[in-house]
């Protein structure tokens, strides 16, 4: 019986340029291409931010998220600023992931993966390629790597020198994260010094206090049987990740290493595709399907259940455990629907995939007043949702993907804290999507925690 020619391209085929012959969606325009070319170059010379074992180490760990025996904390912020680069901004984003860690350790107990959203987020996919103001039409503004947020004409240029700076920047990010690490957080060993005041306003009041008390029992058990202060979360593994929009900059990082096989994208550990470039012959799917990193696929409501199979066999023709985590956004009132036909589908096809809902981007709403928000019931009801309808399918919940900042911010509604919609413009930071608050990320791990608890 003759069989449809094979259109999929064959893995010798691969270099980190031949996504260059594919259509590459949501690139800038950069005025002066021998510009972009020097700059290129430049960032091709410099070392790199991760290496190739601590990459294999995390897809060691993905693997076992596959397999359920560990927990993906993916987050940080939508996008970094330049302006953000500094000591505080930085030690407070690693410091709620690393607390929102030992909640979900104690409450789901599993081991955790900590991934943050940062060293490197600077690129953003855009729904228009331009934005008007009273009548004045620029390009929109694509993250501080490629341009600036102002609205004038020279901040809007795409400027190639920024991906040198970004570059340094998230070298900068990964330097001071890998101290803060090495050193020791010493509050992170008292929880009684966390800021948890909100948590007596909430009706799990009891069941938060005991699990908090329970975190610092353990904390200091360590403390004593080791005596030492809490070796265990001075030798946390910490990793980063970012959305791999910008082909040009991810393919000067992709590096071969002496003494072992393949390609790897140095600028990261866990690059990830966006919802808006993953067409399956697409140049991100292209420059994806090369490179050895363990990597994410975000995938919305329009995908099919043939394309994801499609997508996951194309990215892991090996079916290699750690390599592929879908990062599922449908947004609570459709994941019900979404998720278990793509669950089933891939559970079908025999590949083994790491799901990891991101309950941010499928929430988002604006409000009468014209702010973009996500309410705290919402995300917290794809999470449950999504919980439920894999473990259904005979998989289960191995992950989540939070858009959060460690400071009390207003951006989303809701939680114990009560941040409610007239509230919003009090603390409203983000130049892009709302994140969840310091007291409102808390409170979600805490609610995590129990829920997969519940799901033991
Ligand atoms: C994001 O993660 O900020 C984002 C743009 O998400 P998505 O690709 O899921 O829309
Ligand atoms: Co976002």
């Amino acid at each position: 019986m003759p069989t449809a020619p094979d259109k999929s391209p064959a893995p010798g085929d691969w270099t980190p340029t031949s996504w260059q012959a594919r259509p590459a969606a949501q690139q800038p325009v950069y005025p002066d291409p021998e510009a972009l070319h020097r700059v290129l170059g430049q960032l091709a010379r410099l070392p790199p931010l991760v290496t190739s074992w601590e990459i294999e180490n995390l897809k060691l760990q993905l693997a076992e998220a596959t397999r359920g025996e560990r927990f993906l904390l993916q987050g940080g912020d939508c996008s970094e600023s330049f302006d953000d680069c500094e000591s505080a901004a930085i030690a407070s984003k690693l410091k709620i992931l690393l607390q929102m860690s030992l909640v979900l350790v104690q409450g789901g107990k599993r081991r955790v993966t900590r991934i943050g959203r940062f060293a490197g987020q600077y690129a953003k996919p855009r729904s228009t390629d331009t934005e008007t103001q009273n009548g004045v039409t620029l390009p929109s503004y694509r993250g501080d790597m490629i341009n600036c947020a102002g609205f004038t004409p020279e901040d809007r240029v795409a400027n190639p020198d920024l991906l040198l700076r970004a570059y340094e920047r998230s070298g900068l990010t990964i330097n001071f994260i890998r101290s803060l690490i090495e050193g020791g957080f010493a509050d992170l060993h008292h929880p009684e010094y966390w800021g948890l005041g909100f948590v007596a306003n909430s009706p799990h009041a009891v069941e938060y206090t005991r699990m908090v008390e329970s975190i610092g029992e353990s904390l200091r058990f360590m403390e004593t049987l080791t005596g030492s202060v809490m070796a265990d979360i001075n030798r946390v593994d910490f990793y980063t990740s970012h959305e791999g929009l910008h082909l040009y900059y991810e393919q000067v990082q992709t590096r071969q290493v002496p003494r072992r096989p393949g390609w790897y994208n140095l600028s990261t550990h866990f690059p990830w595709v966006g919802d808006r470039t993953r067409a399956l012959d697409g140049a991100h799917i292209e420059y994806f399907r090369g490179i050895s990193n363990p990597i994410g696929v975000k995938v919305g409501p329009s995908i099919t259940p043939d394309a994801l199979v499609a997508l996951a066999e194309r990215l892991n023709p090996q079916n290699e455990p750690g390599r592929l985590t879908f990062i599922h956004r449908f947004g609570a009132d459709r994941v019900e629907k979404c998720l278990p036909p793509l669950a089933e589908a891939i559970r079908r096809s025999g590949q083994q995939v790491l799901w990891c809902c991101d309950p941010m981007h499928g929430n988002t709403e604006t409000t009468k007043s014209g702010i973009k928000t996500r309410r705290f019931e919402k995300i917290l009801g794809e999470l449950e949702t999504s919980c439920r309808v894999l473990k259904a399918c005979g998989t289960h919940l191995g992950g989540v993907h939070f858009e959060l900042t460690g400071d009390n911010v207003t951006e989303c509604i809701g939680g114990a804290s009560g941040v409610t919609e007239a509230d919003l413009s009090r603390d409203y930071r983000s130049t892009l999507d709302p994140r969840l608050n310091y007291e409102q990320a808390m409170e979600m791990a805490l609610l995590l925690a129990r829920l997969l608890a519940q799901n033991r």
